[in-house]
């Protein structure tokens, strides 16, 4: 569903700040996959998002998604199907309008919110009645008054209001604090398994890299250097993983958010 093929991203090329951020690299996912990611500080985990998502085009390779080649395709286009979080929860909604008016948005359904049906509204209230933060008596307040856990948890439905063809989430929970970082969690979780939304997800923290999902990506020099899913990855633990990092990059884990465990 998602096919990247010898994609390579070089910032800066014939400069002394040249970074070859991704090199040659190939991933297939299938339809349903739910990625976490793992490597350390400059892996190119953020830049292979950036890749997929279109802000900018590779320098070689080809990108398809769902059958379509995409390789060209501007951002505001890919935006259509990808959705997409960032570990700033300041990102993604409006915070000078209403709960129910970015959830209105985000849903594009009934046009402009002025439209908002009475049914919009009641759907609106029962996924944030999911989030179990009490937002959904809070519709008609500016998103920023929020607080960041809220914020994020609020793009979350926003991003996947309508189920889009890919989600990726960069560290979406790590600038919350444990408790709301984990109900982000959980939500995610909930709304990626019901809509079988292919995931790629950017984590730090060891345990939620093999809790979370069917397939587990380490990345290390802008290259993929271990790929585990099925039966191998179901009875790994953190130090398993660590020393898999290890074997296949040559080198230890170094991000200086690693968590190792909650
Ligand atoms: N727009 C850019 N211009 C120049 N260099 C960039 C740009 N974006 C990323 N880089 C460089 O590419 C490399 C990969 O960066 P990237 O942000 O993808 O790493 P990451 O794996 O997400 O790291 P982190 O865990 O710290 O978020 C880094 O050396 C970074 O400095
Ligand atoms: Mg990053």
């Amino acid at each position: 569903m998602l096919k990247l093929s010898h994609i390579s991203k070089t910032f800066n090329p014939g400069t002394v700040n040249e970074k070859k951020a991704l090199t040659d690299l190939s991933l297939h996912l299938r339809q349903g996959d739910f990625v976490t990611i793992i490597g350390s500080n400059g892996a190119g985990k953020s830049t292979l998002f950036n890749a997929v998502a279109g802000s900018f085009f590779t320098d070689a390779g080809s990108i398809e998604l769902g059958g379509r080649d995409i390789t060209f395709q501007p951002e505001f286009k890919r935006a259509r199907v990808i959705g997409r979080l960032f570990q700033d929860p300041m990102r993604g909604s409006a915070p000078g309008m209403t709960i129910e008016e970015n959830l209105a948005l985000a849903a594009g359904s009934g046009g402009w919110f002025s439209h908002m049906t009475k049914r919009d509204r009641e759907r609106f209230r029962d996924r944030l009645a999911l989030l179990e933060m009490g937002l959904e008596d809070r519709m008609r307040q500016p998103v920023g008054l929020l607080s960041g856990g809220q914020r994020q948890a609020l793009t979350l439905l926003m991003a996947t209001m309508v189920p889009p063809q890919l989600l990726l989430l960069d560290e979406h929970t790590a600038a919350l604090d444990p408790g709301t970082a984990e109900k982000v969690l959980k939500i995610t979780r909930q709304i990626v398994e019901e809509n079988r939304i292919t995931t790629m997800m950017v984590t730090h923290n060891m345990k939620q890299a093999l809790d979370l999902g069917n397939r587990t990506l380490m990345m290390d020099s802008g290259k993929i250097v271990l790929d585990v899913s099925g039966e191998e990855r179901a009875g790994m633990t953190v130090d398993d993983l660590l020393e898999r990092f290890r074997a296949g990059a040559g080198k230890v884990l170094d991000n200086d958010r690693i968590l190792l465990s909650d």
